[in-house]
Protein backbone atom coordinates (compact mmCIF):
# COMPACT_ATOMS: atom_id res chain seq x y z
CA UNK A 1 0.00 0.00 0.00
CA UNK A 2 1.06 3.53 -0.70
CA UNK A 3 -1.46 5.80 -0.04
CA UNK A 4 -4.23 5.17 2.83
CA UNK A 5 -6.97 7.78 3.53
CA UNK A 6 -8.45 8.52 7.42
CA UNK A 7 -11.23 9.83 8.93
CA UNK A 8 -13.06 10.46 11.99
CA UNK A 9 -17.29 9.71 11.98
CA UNK A 10 -20.50 9.62 13.53
CA UNK A 11 -20.36 11.48 17.05
CA UNK A 12 -16.77 12.80 18.09
CA UNK A 13 -15.44 11.85 20.59
CA UNK A 14 -11.92 13.05 22.88
CA UNK A 15 -9.37 11.99 21.50
CA UNK A 16 -10.02 10.97 17.97
CA UNK A 17 -7.44 14.12 17.43
CA UNK A 18 -4.62 12.03 19.04
CA UNK A 19 -6.02 9.06 16.99
CA UNK A 20 -5.66 11.03 13.35
CA UNK A 21 -1.84 11.86 14.99
CA UNK A 22 -1.11 8.53 15.19
CA UNK A 23 -2.20 7.41 11.93
CA UNK A 24 -0.74 10.21 10.35
CA UNK A 25 2.76 9.99 11.82
CA UNK A 26 3.11 6.18 11.98
CA UNK A 27 1.73 5.59 8.36
CA UNK A 28 4.59 8.23 7.10
CA UNK A 29 7.38 6.09 9.21
CA UNK A 30 6.16 3.50 7.25
CA UNK A 31 6.96 4.82 4.13
CA UNK A 32 3.34 5.75 3.40
CA UNK A 33 1.29 8.36 2.17
CA UNK A 34 -1.78 9.60 4.22
CA UNK A 35 -5.07 11.87 2.93
CA UNK A 36 -7.36 13.29 5.57
CA UNK A 37 -11.23 12.99 4.60
CA UNK A 38 -13.37 15.85 5.82
CA UNK A 39 -16.31 15.00 7.40
CA UNK A 40 -16.37 11.24 7.53
CA UNK A 41 -18.33 9.37 4.18
CA UNK A 42 -19.89 12.86 3.39
CA UNK A 43 -16.59 14.28 2.41
CA UNK A 44 -15.66 11.09 0.53
CA UNK A 45 -18.60 11.65 -1.46
CA UNK A 46 -17.64 14.99 -2.08
CA UNK A 47 -14.00 14.33 -2.98
CA UNK A 48 -13.15 16.46 0.14
CA UNK A 49 -9.46 15.14 0.21
CA UNK A 50 -6.30 16.48 1.95
CA UNK A 51 -2.80 15.41 1.64
CA UNK A 52 -1.30 15.48 5.29
CA UNK A 53 1.93 15.63 6.55
CA UNK A 54 3.58 15.49 9.95
CA UNK A 55 3.25 19.03 10.63
CA UNK A 56 -0.43 19.02 9.83
CA UNK A 57 -1.32 17.09 13.11
CA UNK A 58 1.36 19.23 15.21
CA UNK A 59 -0.04 20.33 18.03
CA UNK A 60 -3.60 18.66 18.07
CA UNK A 61 -3.14 15.57 20.42
CA UNK A 62 -4.50 17.84 23.37
CA UNK A 63 -7.75 19.09 21.64
CA UNK A 64 -11.27 17.73 21.85
CA UNK A 65 -13.20 17.51 18.31
CA UNK A 66 -11.70 16.27 15.84
CA UNK A 67 -9.68 18.31 12.62
CA UNK A 68 -10.72 16.31 10.46
CA UNK A 69 -14.58 17.31 10.89
CA UNK A 70 -17.41 14.16 11.77
CA UNK A 71 -20.33 13.93 10.52
CA UNK A 72 -23.73 11.83 9.65
CA UNK A 73 -24.11 10.84 5.80
CA UNK A 74 -27.89 9.56 4.72
CA UNK A 75 -25.77 9.83 1.24
CA UNK A 76 -23.65 7.21 2.46
CA UNK A 77 -26.48 4.66 3.11
CA UNK A 78 -27.49 4.87 -0.19
CA UNK A 79 -25.75 2.14 -3.00
CA UNK A 80 -25.39 5.50 -5.29
CA UNK A 81 -23.55 7.37 -2.65
CA UNK A 82 -21.15 4.74 -1.50
CA UNK A 83 -20.43 4.67 -5.41
CA UNK A 84 -19.57 7.91 -6.08
CA UNK A 85 -17.47 7.25 -2.73
CA UNK A 86 -15.01 4.90 -3.86
CA UNK A 87 -14.57 6.33 -7.08
CA UNK A 88 -13.27 9.26 -5.76
CA UNK A 89 -10.87 7.04 -3.62
CA UNK A 90 -9.88 5.26 -6.83
CA UNK A 91 -9.27 8.60 -8.40
CA UNK A 92 -7.21 9.73 -5.39
CA UNK A 93 -5.23 6.09 -5.19
CA UNK A 94 -5.98 5.74 -2.03
CA UNK A 95 -5.65 1.73 -1.14
CA UNK A 96 -6.85 1.52 2.65
CA UNK A 97 -9.10 3.59 5.15
CA UNK A 98 -8.79 4.32 8.74
CA UNK A 99 -11.98 4.75 9.78
CA UNK A 100 -12.22 6.66 13.62
CA UNK A 101 -15.87 5.92 14.99
CA UNK A 102 -18.33 4.25 16.56
CA UNK A 103 -21.44 1.92 15.74
CA UNK A 104 -22.96 3.69 12.42
CA UNK A 105 -19.33 3.71 10.82
CA UNK A 106 -18.82 0.75 11.09
CA UNK A 107 -22.02 -0.68 9.66
CA UNK A 108 -21.15 1.77 7.14
CA UNK A 109 -17.51 0.34 6.43
CA UNK A 110 -19.05 -3.01 6.37
CA UNK A 111 -21.28 -2.52 3.49
CA UNK A 112 -18.82 -0.44 1.89
CA UNK A 113 -16.18 -3.10 1.91
CA UNK A 114 -18.60 -5.73 0.75
CA UNK A 115 -19.28 -3.55 -2.34
CA UNK A 116 -15.88 -2.04 -2.94
CA UNK A 117 -13.66 -4.22 -1.81
CA UNK A 118 -11.11 -1.32 -0.25
CA UNK A 119 -9.71 -2.76 3.04
CA UNK A 120 -10.59 -0.76 6.16
CA UNK A 121 -9.51 -1.26 9.88
CA UNK A 122 -11.82 0.50 12.29
CA UNK A 123 -10.60 2.84 15.77
CA UNK A 124 -13.71 2.38 18.33
CA UNK A 125 -14.10 6.40 19.23
CA UNK A 126 -17.45 7.12 20.89
CA UNK A 127 -18.16 7.85 24.15
CA UNK A 128 -20.71 5.61 23.93
CA UNK A 129 -18.22 2.50 24.88
CA UNK A 130 -20.65 -0.39 23.16
CA UNK A 131 -18.52 -1.21 20.71
CA UNK A 132 -18.06 -5.33 21.32
CA UNK A 133 -14.11 -5.51 20.90
CA UNK A 134 -12.43 -3.39 23.07
CA UNK A 135 -12.96 -2.82 26.79
CA UNK A 136 -13.13 1.33 26.17
CA UNK A 137 -13.74 3.17 23.28
CA UNK A 138 -11.09 6.47 22.61
CA UNK A 139 -13.41 9.75 24.63
CA UNK A 140 -15.08 7.32 27.04
CA UNK A 141 -13.17 8.32 29.93
CA UNK A 142 -13.08 11.86 28.93
CA UNK A 143 -17.03 11.84 28.60
CA UNK A 144 -17.39 9.91 32.48
CA UNK A 145 -14.83 12.29 34.06
CA UNK A 146 -16.70 15.71 32.40
CA UNK A 147 -20.30 13.55 33.95
CA UNK A 148 -18.91 13.10 36.87
CA UNK A 149 -17.25 16.79 37.51
CA UNK A 150 -20.55 18.40 36.48
CA UNK A 151 -22.48 15.91 39.17
CA UNK A 152 -20.15 16.64 41.77
CA UNK A 153 -20.65 20.46 41.06
CA UNK A 154 -24.70 19.80 41.23
CA UNK A 155 -24.54 17.53 44.28
CA UNK A 156 -23.10 20.72 46.04
CA UNK A 157 -26.27 22.74 45.32
CA UNK A 158 -28.31 20.06 45.90
CA UNK A 159 -27.28 19.58 49.33
CA UNK A 160 -27.63 23.43 49.96
CA UNK A 161 -31.34 23.05 48.85
CA UNK A 162 -32.30 19.43 49.69
CA UNK A 163 -33.77 18.91 46.44
CA UNK A 164 -33.34 15.69 44.09
CA UNK A 165 -31.58 16.04 40.91
CA UNK A 166 -32.21 14.07 37.87
CA UNK A 167 -29.02 14.09 35.69
CA UNK A 168 -29.62 13.11 32.43
CA UNK A 169 -26.14 12.17 30.49
CA UNK A 170 -25.33 10.83 27.15
CA UNK A 171 -26.21 6.92 25.60
CA UNK A 172 -29.24 6.50 23.44
CA UNK A 173 -28.70 2.68 23.37
CA UNK A 174 -26.00 2.48 25.98
CA UNK A 175 -25.33 3.09 29.46
CA UNK A 176 -21.82 2.67 30.51
CA UNK A 177 -21.54 6.70 31.06
CA UNK A 178 -24.78 6.61 33.66
CA UNK A 179 -23.13 3.63 35.33
CA UNK A 180 -19.51 4.38 36.04
CA UNK A 181 -20.52 8.44 36.36
CA UNK A 182 -22.97 6.93 39.00
CA UNK A 183 -20.71 4.93 40.99
CA UNK A 184 -18.38 7.32 41.03
CA UNK A 185 -20.66 10.30 42.59
CA UNK A 186 -22.41 7.81 44.63
CA UNK A 187 -25.56 8.64 43.28
CA UNK A 188 -29.20 7.51 44.72
CA UNK A 189 -30.15 6.20 41.57
CA UNK A 190 -28.85 4.69 37.82
CA UNK A 191 -31.09 4.12 35.26
CA UNK A 192 -29.90 2.67 32.47
CA UNK A 193 -31.37 1.15 28.94
CA UNK A 194 -29.58 -2.36 29.86
CA UNK A 195 -31.89 -2.68 32.96
CA UNK A 196 -36.01 -2.22 33.25
CA UNK A 197 -36.34 0.69 35.39
CA UNK A 198 -38.80 0.13 38.16
CA UNK A 199 -40.20 3.57 38.62
CA UNK A 200 -42.25 2.30 41.98
CA UNK A 201 -38.91 1.20 43.41
CA UNK A 202 -37.62 4.56 42.50
CA UNK A 203 -39.94 6.72 43.99
CA UNK A 204 -40.29 4.39 47.04
CA UNK A 205 -36.57 4.65 47.20
CA UNK A 206 -36.84 8.85 47.25
CA UNK A 207 -39.91 8.16 49.35
CA UNK A 208 -37.39 7.08 52.12
CA UNK A 209 -34.94 9.06 51.71
CA UNK A 210 -37.09 12.22 52.07
CA UNK A 211 -38.50 10.76 55.27
CA UNK A 212 -34.79 10.60 56.32
CA UNK A 213 -34.43 14.11 55.38
CA UNK A 214 -31.42 12.75 52.61
CA UNK A 215 -29.23 15.86 51.81
CA UNK A 216 -29.02 14.89 48.52
CA UNK A 217 -30.68 12.78 45.96
CA UNK A 218 -28.94 12.55 42.50
CA UNK A 219 -30.85 10.22 40.09
CA UNK A 220 -28.72 9.68 37.10
CA UNK A 221 -30.48 8.81 33.55
CA UNK A 222 -29.12 7.75 30.23
CA UNK A 223 -30.93 9.47 27.24
CA UNK A 224 -31.65 5.75 26.18
CA UNK A 225 -33.53 5.01 29.68
CA UNK A 226 -36.95 3.23 29.23
CA UNK A 227 -38.29 5.59 31.62
CA UNK A 228 -38.74 8.62 29.33
CA UNK A 229 -35.92 10.90 30.12
CA UNK A 230 -35.08 13.43 32.87
CA UNK A 231 -38.47 15.14 32.36
CA UNK A 232 -40.28 12.79 32.76
CA UNK A 233 -38.91 11.34 35.78
CA UNK A 234 -39.08 14.53 37.69
CA UNK A 235 -42.76 14.97 36.57
CA UNK A 236 -43.61 11.24 37.92
CA UNK A 237 -41.48 11.97 40.98
CA UNK A 238 -43.16 15.55 41.89
CA UNK A 239 -46.85 14.04 41.26
CA UNK A 240 -45.74 10.47 43.37
CA UNK A 241 -44.41 13.04 46.34
CA UNK A 242 -45.73 16.46 45.96
CA UNK A 243 -42.99 17.55 48.78
CA UNK A 244 -39.92 16.78 46.75
CA UNK A 245 -38.66 19.53 44.73
CA UNK A 246 -36.76 18.35 42.29
CA UNK A 247 -34.17 19.71 39.21
CA UNK A 248 -33.28 18.45 35.92
CA UNK A 249 -30.24 18.90 34.37
CA UNK A 250 -29.29 17.41 31.11
CA UNK A 251 -25.31 17.34 30.25
CA UNK A 252 -25.69 16.79 26.75
CA UNK A 253 -23.04 17.69 24.16
CA UNK A 254 -21.06 18.79 27.32
CA UNK A 255 -20.01 15.15 27.63
CA UNK A 256 -18.49 15.11 23.85
CA UNK A 257 -15.68 17.98 24.02
CA UNK A 258 -13.42 18.62 26.25
CA UNK A 259 -9.20 17.95 26.64
CA UNK A 260 -9.11 14.17 26.70
CA UNK A 261 -8.17 12.33 29.21
CA UNK A 262 -4.62 10.89 29.66
CA UNK A 263 -6.08 7.40 29.50
CA UNK A 264 -8.17 8.59 26.07
CA UNK A 265 -4.58 10.15 24.17
CA UNK A 266 -2.94 6.71 25.00
CA UNK A 267 -5.44 4.87 24.14
CA UNK A 268 -5.97 6.93 21.03
CA UNK A 269 -2.35 6.64 19.99
CA UNK A 270 -1.99 3.34 20.30
CA UNK A 271 -5.18 2.25 18.39
CA UNK A 272 -4.37 4.61 15.63
CA UNK A 273 -0.46 3.14 15.41
CA UNK A 274 -2.10 -0.68 15.56
CA UNK A 275 -4.77 -0.08 13.00
CA UNK A 276 -2.01 1.38 10.48
CA UNK A 277 -0.05 -1.51 11.57
CA UNK A 278 -2.64 -4.09 10.84
CA UNK A 279 -3.94 -2.15 7.73
CA UNK A 280 -0.35 -2.86 5.58
CA UNK A 281 -0.15 -6.19 7.20
CA UNK A 282 -3.03 -6.98 5.07
CA UNK A 283 -5.83 -6.99 7.42
CA UNK A 284 -9.41 -5.90 6.11
CA UNK A 285 -13.35 -5.33 7.26
CA UNK A 286 -12.12 -5.39 10.79
CA UNK A 287 -11.69 -2.98 14.30
CA UNK A 288 -8.79 -3.07 16.16
CA UNK A 289 -9.57 -2.80 19.98
CA UNK A 290 -7.73 -3.36 23.26
CA UNK A 291 -8.90 -5.81 25.50
CA UNK A 292 -7.37 -7.14 28.98
CA UNK A 293 -4.36 -5.06 27.83
CA UNK A 294 -4.03 -7.28 24.64
CA UNK A 295 -4.65 -5.66 21.09
CA UNK A 296 -7.58 -7.49 19.05
CA UNK A 297 -9.30 -7.56 16.12
CA UNK A 298 -13.00 -7.63 15.48
CA UNK A 299 -14.73 -8.49 12.37
CA UNK A 300 -16.90 -5.34 12.03
CA UNK A 301 -20.02 -7.39 11.64
CA UNK A 302 -19.72 -8.78 15.37
CA UNK A 303 -18.34 -5.29 16.76
CA UNK A 304 -21.49 -3.83 15.77
CA UNK A 305 -24.13 -6.48 16.44
CA UNK A 306 -22.73 -7.69 19.77
CA UNK A 307 -23.11 -4.45 22.09
CA UNK A 308 -20.86 -4.77 25.08
CA UNK A 309 -22.26 -6.23 27.49
CA UNK A 310 -22.89 -4.59 30.94
CA UNK A 311 -20.98 -5.60 34.05
CA UNK A 312 -23.90 -6.82 36.17
CA UNK A 313 -21.29 -6.25 39.34
CA UNK A 314 -20.76 -3.01 38.64
CA UNK A 315 -24.43 -2.41 38.42
CA UNK A 316 -25.18 -4.75 41.46
CA UNK A 317 -22.97 -1.28 43.41
CA UNK A 318 -25.69 1.07 41.96
CA UNK A 319 -27.97 -0.94 43.99
CA UNK A 320 -25.85 -1.70 47.89
CA UNK A 321 -23.80 1.37 47.98
CA UNK A 322 -26.58 4.01 48.54
O1 LIG B 1 -23.09 8.18 19.81
C1 LIG B 1 -22.59 9.26 20.50
C2 LIG B 1 -23.68 10.17 20.97
O2 LIG B 1 -23.08 11.22 21.69
C3 LIG B 1 -24.78 9.52 21.79
O3 LIG B 1 -24.44 9.33 23.15
C4 LIG B 1 -25.90 10.50 21.61
O4 LIG B 1 -27.14 9.88 21.79
C5 LIG B 1 -25.73 10.94 20.19
O5 LIG B 1 -24.37 10.75 19.87
C6 LIG B 1 -26.12 12.36 19.91
O6 LIG B 1 -25.95 12.62 18.56
P1 LIG B 1 -26.02 14.08 17.89
O7 LIG B 1 -24.77 14.81 18.27
O8 LIG B 1 -26.08 13.81 16.43
O9 LIG B 1 -27.22 14.73 18.45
Amino acid sequence: MEKIGVFTSGGDAPGMNACVRAVVRYAIHSGVEVVGIKRGYKGMISGDFIPMTTHDVSNIIQHGGTILKSARSKEFRTVEGRRAAALNLKKEGIEGLVAIGGDGTFTGAKIFYEEHGIPTIGVPGTIDNDLFGTDFTIGYDTAINTAMDAIDKIKDTANAHERVFIVEVMGRDAGFIALRAGIATGAEGVLVPEYQTNMEDLIQSMNQNFERRKASNIIIVAEGDDAGGAFAISKRLTQAIPEIESRVVILGHTQRGGRPTCMDRVLASKLGYEAVKNLLQGEKDAMVGQVHKNIVLTKFEKAIKHHQSMDASLYELTKVLV
